[in-house]
């Protein structure tokens, strides 16, 4: 059975249920799940690496940097596809290309965005200050377009679906 490793590092939750959304539709495959905030995982014991960190300030969690620089980008042989959480879609491109090392965008079978979140509710007071702004800086803007029902960010399934697929169906490096 194919063994995949999804690894993540998040703050608030989001990425954290994104990772266990993508673990859900590779059910049939032998998938562990591991937070990178608490464990570095080995990844010569599996087959195929999904590996995804939310954006913060501009930034990656300092965990999953560590992990794509030391871990993915060193031991080269293991499929991997990287996912980012963030509350601006529109900045994903530029969060690829800046903040993944070019090391692992050159050998990533996948680069996607699984969505995020500017929903203050339920977070830590300077989180919810941050996604207050954040918010009505997206409502605004939206409403200076013409646009009165903002598109507010959320988990992204079929980008989900999308690296679920490529993880099962990959063809496998002779290990
Ligand atoms: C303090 C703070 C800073 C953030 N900075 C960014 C950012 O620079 N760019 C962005 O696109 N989203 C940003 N976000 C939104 C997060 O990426 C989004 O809420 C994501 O879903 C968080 O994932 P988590 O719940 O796993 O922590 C920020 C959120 C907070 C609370």
């Amino acid at each position: 059975m194919r063994r995949i490793l999804v690894a993540y590092a998040g703050v608030n939750g989001m990425t954290r249920s994104c990772a266990e959304r993508l673990a859900k539709e590779l059910k049939g495959t032998d998938v562990t799940l591991c937070d990178l905030e608490k464990e570095i995982p080995s990844i010569s014991d599996y087959d195929v690496c999904v590996a995804g960190s939310c954006v913060r300030r501009g930034k990656l969690r300092p965990a999953a940097k560590r992990f794509l620089e030391e871990t993915i980008a060193g031991e080269s042989d293991c499929p991997t596809g990287v996912f980012l959480c963030c509350g601006f879609a529109d900045r994903f491109e530029e969060y690829r290309d800046r903040l993944i090392p070019k090391a692992v965008r050159e050998r990533a079978f996948l680069i996607s965005n699984f969505g995020g979140t500017l929903n203050p509710a339920g977070k830590p007071f300077w989180d919810r200050l941050w996604l207050f702004f954040a918010r009505l800086g997206v409502v605004e803007s939206e409403i200076d377009d013409g646009e009165y029902t903002p598109t507010l960010p959320a988990m992204n399934p079929e980008n989900i679906g999308q690296m679920a697929f490529l993880a099962r169906t990959l063809p496998l490096v002779q290990k």
